[in-house]
């Protein structure tokens, strides 16, 4: 293949500088004549006990780098291709001390030649940024197409639909809240900006290689975007370069897999690969696995980085507890293997130490466990019936036999609302019988009948013989709300102390939220610590969820449609002053209190104690050895205290700017 590419001068004699390829053209063309993919099939055909998925097989290896190097069309620009411990690159090294990442605009942005070299050296995978909403506007995408807008804008409430746009992500706050997808568009405009400039649609491990040496060279801004479901912008970023691995979707079941620390069923789970689709895996296969409520989540991103919570964890603690090995692209572009055998340091940090932040996962193994059997129940308990005081006094009994419910592995996803409402919707408890689920929460139906309480939605069960039965029955059929732009979730981990010695206060606070007029949803949710159907806890989830046995979510107020950034801002201070502080004072971090990283305020004041606990300092000491130069950042990981979004005035902290060095 021969292409044509015109390009206009850059910036040429700092280029020099730096040692980087010099593009010798005024307005001219070069012709580059057939530069194959840059990926070879490897002769490795596992790791960690497990077959390669064939996206693994295909890696760009040292060969291929002097390929890059000798190839005439290639050779001036291998420089940027190049491994970290690689010759070609010595010379580029000192160019790290550049205050911010390299912008679109800035004189060092890689000229138009470079994207197209690496390109093709991708094998066609790189895709300019058009932003999702695009057709509603007038903009330099094209013009406005209101059929195109309106079929965007009704397809909004669903994820899968967001998952499957290249750059698209599910909280338009952090994009900047430019070119959203609406009918009514009067008054704002289509910008890119916080989407990032490129996203590469990964097919195979070479392409990941390539981009994080390209973007460890040139000085980009790097991202990854799963699903795009972070509800911190974490898979977001003006100006970068996008890994979005969507469509890794390799799922091996693996009856009888040998691997470190575990021997016995287990999954091996692409990158791009959503939490039903591994219950559909799981289930087809007669096994259970853990994984998010959420069934558009990703499993083997944000997720498993992240902890995941999950409805079994009563018996069977952490999804990441579960993780036996991880392969993973580290900023010094080599695929590396990680289990308790081979990197275990990094093996501790990628299990609840957070996503985008030590390297790129391709693939992750997780233990599956036996079918089992779980009784789903609903109700619903409000006003409409009881007067305020025998409202009040069932929901005490339900606080008071809110331990003894976790103590038997239930968990469970309830609204209070200010109004005021009990929803429980739902209830899950994994390994029950209706006769042994029935005799745990005797105490409060009785009491509710003792009492004349009546229930305005009755409490119904549901026996299942299998998690996925369970779960399609219960959230697997939710629309969970996403694309909302005009409100802040947060959350915070309460541990049981707060219920055995602190409980008056506790209860106090709780009343005290929903009765004016906040609500929360609240989890019975208290992941174990012992009994035979643990795994491995040496890991980074947060200290916090080895204490918690309530799980509250809350947000700030909602603002009107289109907010101004004054605005947001007022509701976001609200929301950690008013909203999240009384919950953070009743348990704080030196009781065993905290936050989920995943669910979090992006604006968490102290969000290293509270997200990571006592594990910073080991994390960071990890983060510095995987990772020196910091090609990876996401807002309030790891290591992230070191850089700023430069995004403005936008009323919270949005992936809208340059990302550069405090
Ligand atoms: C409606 C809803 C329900 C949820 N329910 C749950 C729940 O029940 N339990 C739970 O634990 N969490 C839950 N979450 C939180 C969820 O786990 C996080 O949002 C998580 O970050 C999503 O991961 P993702 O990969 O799908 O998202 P993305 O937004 O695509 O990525 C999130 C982060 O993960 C990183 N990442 C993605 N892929 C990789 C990779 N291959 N290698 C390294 N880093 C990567 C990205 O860099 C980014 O920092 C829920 C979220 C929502 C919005
Ligand atoms: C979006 O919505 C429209 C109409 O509701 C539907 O016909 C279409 O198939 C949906 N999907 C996509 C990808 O546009
Ligand atoms: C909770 O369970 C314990 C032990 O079974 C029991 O002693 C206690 O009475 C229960 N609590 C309530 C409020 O019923
Ligand atoms: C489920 O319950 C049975 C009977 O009580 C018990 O033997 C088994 O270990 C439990 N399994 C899990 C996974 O908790
Ligand atoms: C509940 O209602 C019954 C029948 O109306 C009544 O006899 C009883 O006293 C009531 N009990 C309470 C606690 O209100
Ligand atoms: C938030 O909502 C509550 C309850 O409606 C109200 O009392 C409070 O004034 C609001 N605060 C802000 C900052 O919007």
């Amino acid at each position: 293949m021969a292409i044509t590419i015109s390009f206009s001068r850059g910036a040429i004699s700092a280029l020099l500088l730096l040692g980087l390829p010099i593009v010798n053209a005024q307005s001219s063309s070069v012709v580059v004549a057939d530069v194959e993919p840059a990926a070879t099939a490897v002769s490795q055909t596992e790791a960690a006990g497990a077959p390669l998925q064939s996206a693994e097989t295909l890696q760009l290896t040292d060969e291929v780098v002097d390929r890059i190097v000798s190839d005439e069309a290639t050779s001036e620009y291998a420089a940027y291709f190049a491994f970290e411990d690689s010759a070609v690159s010595d010379e580029n090294r000192r160019r790290t001390t550049q205050s911010c990442k390299t912008f679109p605009g800035d004189w060092n942005w890689p000229a138009g030649i470079v994207w197209e070299i690496f390109d093709l050296l991708l094998g066609k995978a790189l895709i300019p940024t058009k932003p999702l909403g695009a057709p509603c506007y007038d903009s330099q995408w094209g013009k406005k197409d209101t059929a195109k807008c309106a079929n965007i804008v009704s397809n909004m409430t669903n994820a899968n639909f967001i998952s499957a746009d290249p750059t698209a992500n599910y909280w338009p706050i952090f994009q900047g809240r430019t070119c959203q997808p609406k009918s009514d568009t009067a008054g704002s405009k289509c910008t890119i900006g916080g989407y990032p400039e490129y996203a590469i649609s990964v097919r195979n491990v070479a392409q990941i290689q390539l981009a994080i040496n390209f973007a460890r060279v040139a000085n980009l801004r790097l991202v990854i975007k799963n699903t795009g479901h972070c509800y911190l912008g974490k898979s977001l970023g003006a100006g970068a370069l996008s890994l979005w691995t969507h469509n890794m979707k390799d799922i091996d079941f693996l009856p009888n897999y040998k691997g470190p620390g575990y021997s016995g069923p287990a999954l091996k789970l692409g990158a791009g690969v959503s939490v039903r689709e591994v219950y559909e895996a799981a289930e087809k296969n007669g096994v259970t696995v853990l994984g998010a409520v959420s069934w558009s989540v990703g499993y083997a991103g944000g997720m498993i980085t992240g902890g995941g919570q999950n409805p079994l964890a009563g018996i069977y603690g952490m999804a990441a507890d579960h993780v036996v090995a991880f392969q993973i692209v580290t900023a010094d572009g080599r695929l590396r293997t990680v289990s308790e055998d081979e990197n275990p340091d990094l093996f501790w940090a990628l299990r609840g130490g957070g996503g985008g932040t030590f390297g790129v996962i391709t693939s992750v193994i997780i233990r599956a466990h036996p079918k089992m059997n779980v009784v789903t129940a609903k109700w619903v308990l409000d006003t409409s019936n009881n007067n305020l005081e025998k409202y009040w006094m069932a929901v005490r009994k339900f606080y008071d036999e809110f331990l003894n419910w976790t103590d038997e592995g239930l968990y469970s996803f309830y609204i209070m609302w200010p109004t005021p409402q009990l929803s429980m919707n739902y209830m899950f408890a994994p390994n029950h019988t209706l006769e042994s689920y029935n005799k745990v929460v005797a105490p409060f139906f009785d009491f509710l009948k003792e009492n004349n309480v009546s229930l305005s939605t009755p409490h119904t069960t549901t026996a299942h013989n299998s998690f996925y039965s369970a779960y399609q029955s219960t959230w697997g059929g939710n629309n969970f709300p996403i694309g909302v732009d005009n409100s802040i979730p947060a959350n915070r981990l309460v541990p049981r102390r707060n219920f055995v010695e602190k409980y008056e206060e506790t209860y106090a606070l709780i009343k005290e939220h929903v009765s004016s007029g906040k609500h929360f949803l609240g989890y019975h949710n208290a992941p174990s610590n012992a009994g035979p159907h643990i795994a491995n806890q040496d890991n980074a989830v947060s200290p916090a969820w080895r204490e918690t046995v309530f799980f509250l979510v809350t947000s700030s107020n909602r603002s009107e449609p289109h907010a101004t950034p004054k605005d947001l801002a007022a509701r976001s201070k609200h929301l950690q002053e008013e909203i999240l502080q009384p919950w953070r004072d009743i348990s704080p971090v030196s009781e065993g209190g905290g936050t989920y990283l995943n669910e979090a305020a992006v604006d968490e004041a102290d969000w290293q104690e509270s997200f990571y606990g006592g594990y910073y300092p080991r994390l960071s000491e990890i983060k510095r050895k995987y990772d020196p130069n910091d090609v990876f950042y996401a807002v309030t990981a790891v290591g992230s205290e070191r850089w700023q979004v430069l995004d403005g005035e936008q009323g919270t902290q949005t992936q809208n700017g340059k990302l550069c060095r405090v």
